[in-house]
């Protein structure tokens, strides 16, 4: 199968590679990335994860990728595509992300969810993107709204895989390929210094 790669004005999104894991498992590793599960991941359980990734992009072409900044190669995160889980109250495919800690507030997480998202609409032809998050992850709901998808509380449901307390309650946003905006942000590369002066 061959794998699908997105890159975008300053990151390549492509499969996973084993050298990917030292970084992958710090970041699992840390508190603030996963405040919205229930653990840590232990190096064990990210390198399981990473293979179950890199299996899934080399069977279907598509799933969770890694992420590199272009410039740099370093890798910063994930973020990708998959079929909601069976035990989810919605159906359909989500968009998913998530980064190191250095890597936020970069604009990152929106230029490769928006890549995501137009290889989910323009080549896998699908009609709707669900996303789903803790609704206490604001970071991630303020995303999910840059990238214009939408929310309904009527859809809110609490997640049964989580430890009651407040990880249980989940939202879901959606957005419809006809409502697919152009970046919401400028994601060309660095230009030079102006010199359309001269
Ligand atoms: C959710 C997550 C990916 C969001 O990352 P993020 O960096 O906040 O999101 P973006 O990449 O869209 O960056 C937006 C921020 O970058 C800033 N920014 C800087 N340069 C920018 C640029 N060139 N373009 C756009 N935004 C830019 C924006 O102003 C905004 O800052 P703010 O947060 O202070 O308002 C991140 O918090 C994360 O990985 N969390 C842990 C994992 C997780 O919870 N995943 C989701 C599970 S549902």
């Amino acid at each position: 199968m061959t794998i699908t790669e997105l890159s975008t004005g300053r990151l390549l999104l492509r499969q996973w590679r084993p050298d990917d894991l030292e970084a992958w498992a710090a970041m699992n590793a840390d508190p603030q990335v996963r405040e919205f599960w229930p653990n840590l991941l232990t190096r064990d359980e990210a390198a399981a994860s990473l293979e179950h990734f890199r299996d899934d992009l080399e069977r279907r072409g598509w799933g969770w990728w890694a992420i590199e900044v272009s410039a740099t190669g370093e890798f910063i995160g994930m973020a990708g595509l998959d079929p909601v889980d069976d035990d989810a109250p919605v159906t359909g495919v989500e968009a998913g992300w998530r980064l190191a800690r250095a890597a936020w507030g970069h604009g990152y997480a929106t230029e490769a969810a928006h890549a995501v998202l137009t290889f989910g609409f323009q080549t896998l032809q699908l009609l709707e993107i669900l996303a789903i998050a803790v609704a206490g992850n604001e970071r991630s709901r303020a995303l999910m709204r840059r990238l214009g998808m939408t929310h309904d509380p009527a859809e809110d449901f609490d997640d049964l895989s989580m430890p009651p307390g407040p990880l249980r309650r989940s939202v879901v946003y959606r957005l419809t390929a006809d409502r697919m905006s152009p970046p919401p942000f400028d994601n060309r590369p660095d230009r030079a210094p102006d010199s359309s002066a001269a």
